[in-house]
């Protein structure tokens, strides 16, 4: 009752949607992709500082580099997802700042000279567009695997360069036979939530 977003957007968004951990042979379109990003673009980052940056892994030799980087259990379903994304932060956002900021382009020098403060900025404001990633594909009706088993000293010298830091690699695809773990338990709402 409290909720605007209607029941089957609730459903397809979070109850509903599962983590898939295998995938049909249907491919991810660039143009579901494109949609996905024009869609999750908007969600909130401190300063409009948007670090998160996507590299989509879609030739099998570049699918092959990658694989040998994950944890073994990742590495088939990797293999077989019809899409696979690595996504990233940019800790050298701060240059697009002036363009994402233009009410207050003088946030580049005055908070984000430094790179320690750069790279913690970035981590934290890429995991949220990540996620936020995530939920996207959902709206398009795919299903996400996200992982972070992986070697991201590997996957960052194969695939990015020292400006851009690997948070977690994602497959993209619609479901395929036996996709889920059983669901697991949440947290309640007094579990988790205190006021003061
Ligand atoms: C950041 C992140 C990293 C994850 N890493 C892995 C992984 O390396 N391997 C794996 O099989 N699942 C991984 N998962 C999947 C989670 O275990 C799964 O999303 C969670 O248990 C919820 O599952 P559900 O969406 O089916 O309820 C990861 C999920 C997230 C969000």
């Amino acid at each position: 009752m409290s909720l605007v977003l209607d029941a089957a957007a609730q459903d397809l968004l979070f109850r509903e949607a599962r983590t898939a951990n295998s995938f049909s042979d249907e491919p991810v379109t660039d143009e579901q992709v494109q949609a996905i990003y024009e869609l999750v673009k908007f969600g909130p980052t401190a300063y409009n500082q948007s670090p998160l940056r996507i590299t989509l892994v879609r030739s099998p030799e570049a699918r092959e580099r990658l694989v040998k980087h994950l944890a073994e259990g990742n590495q088939a379903k990797t293999a077989a997802a019809p899409l696979v994304a690595i996504l990233s932060a940019d800790n050298e956002f701060h240059e697009e700042l002036p363009q994402l900021l233009p009410h207050f382009p003088q946030a580049k020098d005055a908070f984000f000279s430094e790179r320690p403060v750069r790279e913690q900025a970035a981590l934290l404001n890429a995991a949220l567009q990540a996620a936020y990633f995530i939920i996207g594909v959902r709206a398009a009706g795919l299903a996400a695997g996200p992982m972070t088993g992986l070697d991201f000293v590997g996957v960052q010298k194969e695939f990015l360069d020292d400006d851009h830091t690997p948070l977690m690699v994602v497959n993209i695809g619609k479901p395929g036979e036996d996709a889920w773990f059983p669901r697991s338990p949440r947290l309640s709402f007094d579990e988790v939530v205190t006021t003061v």
